[in-house]
């Protein structure tokens, strides 16, 4: 058996995304409430942030809600609200003491008050840590992120700050919430489905998908590490020619 420290640091993935999937089918298929599938997600979520600390991810990225998931009935809604106060208040001081870093990234202009501030208070207590930084996308759309960095520029160019043919890739990248953050090497999506759903589309240029049938609640560090293995297997190629010819 390969030990965790044995793993090749080559072709390592610095940045690990992923899509946490499937709390209902989870929920659904053992006869218990959707909101029973979120809160097991929850106990996942720490699983998968110590497990990645510990394989010495520097990044990882969760998506735990979109801006499409404002269409659910608003009792489940409200639920997931309370678990990620109940996750922010509950566990930012033991990532802080990990050297975790937080960083939120979504729309808060249509949070309360209160959770804009308590989010401010998990990315400031923290911003100095440097074992691994935790990105949770709450409340977040790419194509949101991109209209508005979008509007960000037409500001600029409108201040007189920059000109059009100025503006460049890295211009744009450093308008989105992800700003500072390299690019995720690889993206995973649990529950067997296979698209973004509107998650991360500008940052994921030449990130490698793997999908993976088990529901985000039954997702720990041996599903990860798998999914890490078949990122090393993958020959990232970025347009060029396959490693050992030409
Ligand atoms: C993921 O699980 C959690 C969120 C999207 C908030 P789902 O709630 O989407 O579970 P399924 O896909 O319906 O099984
Ligand atoms: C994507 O899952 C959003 C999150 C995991 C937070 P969804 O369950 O909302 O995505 P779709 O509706 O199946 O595309
Ligand atoms: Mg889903």
């Amino acid at each position: 058996m390969t030990k965790k420290t044995d793993l090749d640091r080559k072709k390592f993935p610095e940045h690990v995304a992923i899509i946490m999937d499937g709390n209902g089918r989870w929920a659904a298929e053992r006869s218990l409430p959707r909101a029973a599938g979120h809160k097991q997600g929850v106990t996942a979520l720490r699983t998968t942030v110590r497990a990645a600390a510990e394989l010495g991810i520097k990044v990882l990225t969760v998506y735990s809600f979109s801006s499409e998931n404002w269409s659910r009935p608003q009792a489940e809604i409200k639920y997931l609200f309370k678990l990620l106060e109940r996750f922010v208040r509950q566990d930012v001081a033991e990532l802080h003491s990990h050297s975790i870093r937080i960083k939120i990234i979504g729309e808060r202009s249509n949070l309360t008050r209160k959770l804009v501030k308590m989010l401010e208070y998990c990315e400031d207590l923290t911003k100095d840590n440097t074992a691994m930084t935790l990105v949770v996308a709450f409340n977040y759309g790419a194509r949101n992120e991109m209209t508005s960095a979008v509007k960000a520029i037409a500001r600029q160019v409108e201040n007189g700050e920059i000109r059009p043919e100025e503006i460049t890739e890295q211009h744009i990248a450093a308008q989105m919430g992800t700003s500072g953050i390299p690019d995720p090497d690889l993206l995973i999506r649990t529950s067997g489905e296979q698209r973004l759903s509107n998650f991360l589309l500008w940052q994921c240029a030449y990130t490698e998908f793997v999908f993976v049938r088990q529901h985000w609640p039954s997702f720990n560090s041996d599903v990860l590490e798998s999914a890490i293995e078949e990122f090393r297997s993958r020959d990232r190629r970025y347009g060029g020619l396959a490693s050992g010819t030409g």
